[in-house]
């Protein structure tokens, strides 16, 4: 692995038309603080919200726009320019210019470099949320990071265009970190083989499926819960990079491949479980754990009796999200619960977040005519502090692959 450390790394930045191309001025800056070199190439639509004369002040360096200027090709090539760095960032990264390199496009400067390039490539996604929730985005998304590239954010919140949702583009230090730990990774190989995941280096403490209450040594009180959406989270942090323990309660799916799996059945046990797996860099708890359980559990299997039904006194079980949020030691840095509910999904969520401590809530509707329970396809809302982000229906893969993807974001923003 080549270690390139940032005091000495040359930074070729390119520019795309976006609003958040004043952040990129920023950007600059702190890279230069670092010790870095940039050059800057701008898009044409980069122009028309910051001056190339901003970009060549902070840089040091004057700024390239034009694939077939004279000058500038006499001075350093477009090959060149695309090889002389050990380390390409495209902030922000527009949804035009993202589909531009998808499509292996060379029609300016900028993606005639990103075409010509060796070297490992790192995107800053910045847009309207509804034009990076897209499913074109999606798919350019998707192909760019098959193909090695790295993404770095976006974040969630209010929007310059007046919307709320993922779309600002992270913030200049988030990039920074991110572009550190991409130079640590080094350049790509042509087996890939060392392509860094968005979870590399962190632990990732996940429960997934339901608990089984124990009556005696035959009954136990139990809900509904799968464990396909808690799985589907355990796998795609697994493909990210991270180490996933996976705490599961009774479930009828095999173990994700890749990840450690503790098998548990009560409460009780998941609690321990998750107590023994931290410390961790984040916790996700998907499993529905039951709020009771039974105060006298019977060790012998409780008869039939034909005068009268038993009766069965509960007590609480340990609220296992709210301990883990509320830690004063070891806390993990990012903690996500899921909240099933039937009725006020949006309501009951937001009073859970504030309840438990946790960091962000993912409701979903398991009401009667929805198939959440069991079922491959899922629909939630994301809660945090700032709001509320819906999610169109999609299967419980994809929004696993989501989760992970907000998860490194925030994680990003934090470590
Ligand atoms: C005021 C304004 C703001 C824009 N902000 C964004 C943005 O944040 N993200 C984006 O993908 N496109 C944005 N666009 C659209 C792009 O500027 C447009 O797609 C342009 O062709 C991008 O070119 P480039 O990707 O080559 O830089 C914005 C357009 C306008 C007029």
């Amino acid at each position: 692995m080549t270690m390139a450390p940032l005091a000495a790394a040359r930074i070729l930045l390119i520019i795309g038309g976006g609003i958040a191309a004043y952040k990129s001025l920023e950007l600059i800056r702190r890279l230069r603080d670092h010790g870095a070199a940039v050059r800057v190439v701008m898009t044409q639509g980069a122009r028309k919200f910051i001056t190339p004369l901003s970009a060549a002040t902070l840089s040091g360096d004057s700024v390239r726009d034009d694939l077939f200027s004279l000058t500038d090709e006499a001075l350093i090539g477009h090959i060149e320019l695309s090889r002389a760095a050990d380390l390409v960032v495209v902030a922000p990264a527009t949804a035009n210019l993202l589909a531009r390199m998808a499509g292996g496009l060379a029609d300016d400067l900028a993606t005639t470099v990103l075409l010509a390039t060796d070297k490992r490539v790192l995107v800053a996604p910045a847009m309207n949320v509804r034009m990076w929730l897209h499913p074109a985005t999606r798919r350019n998304l998707d192909r760019l990071e098959s193909d090695g590239v790295l993404v770095v954010g976006p974040d969630s919140g209010p929007m310059a265009c007046g919307e709320f949702g993922p779309g600002r583009m992270a913030e200049p230090q988030a990039i920074v970190k991110a572009i550190e730990r991409a130079l640590e990774a080094g350049p790509p190989t042509d087996s890939g083989e060392s392509v860094p995941k968005s979870l590399a280096g962190r632990h990732v403490v996940i429960t997934s499926g339901p608990t089984y209450e124990a009556i005696d040594p035959v009954r136990f009180l139990g809900n509904r819960s799968s464990g396909r959406q808690g799985h589907a989270i355990a796998q795609s942090a697994v493909g990210a990079g991270a180490k996933v323990t996976l705490v599961s309660g009774p479930v009828a799916l095999p173990d994700p491949e890749g990840a450690t799996v503790i098998h548990v059945e009560s409460a009780l046990q998941m609690r321990a479980a998750v107590e023994a797996a931290l410390p961790a860099d984040a916790f996700i708890g998907a499993a529905a754990v039951a709020d009771w359980r039974v105060a006298d559990v019977s060790s012998d299997k409780v008869k039939k009796d034909s005068r009268s039904a038993p009766t069965l006194r509960l007590v609480e079980n340990p609220d296992i999200l709210a301990e883990v949020s509320r830690r004063t030691a070891f806390r993990p840095a990012f903690v996500i619960g899921f909240a099933a509910e039937t009725q006020d999904v949006t309501a009951n969520a937001k009073a859970k977040l504030t309840r438990k401590g946790c960091d962000l809530i993912v409701a979903n509707s398991v009401a009667q005519g929805t198939s959440t329970f069991g079922g491959e396809r899922n629909e939630v809302q994301l809660i945090d502090r700032d709001g509320v982000e819906s999610w169109p229906p999609m299967s419980k893969a994809e929004v696993a692959d989501r989760i992970v993807r907000r998860l490194a974001a925030e994680l990003a923003k934090r470590l």
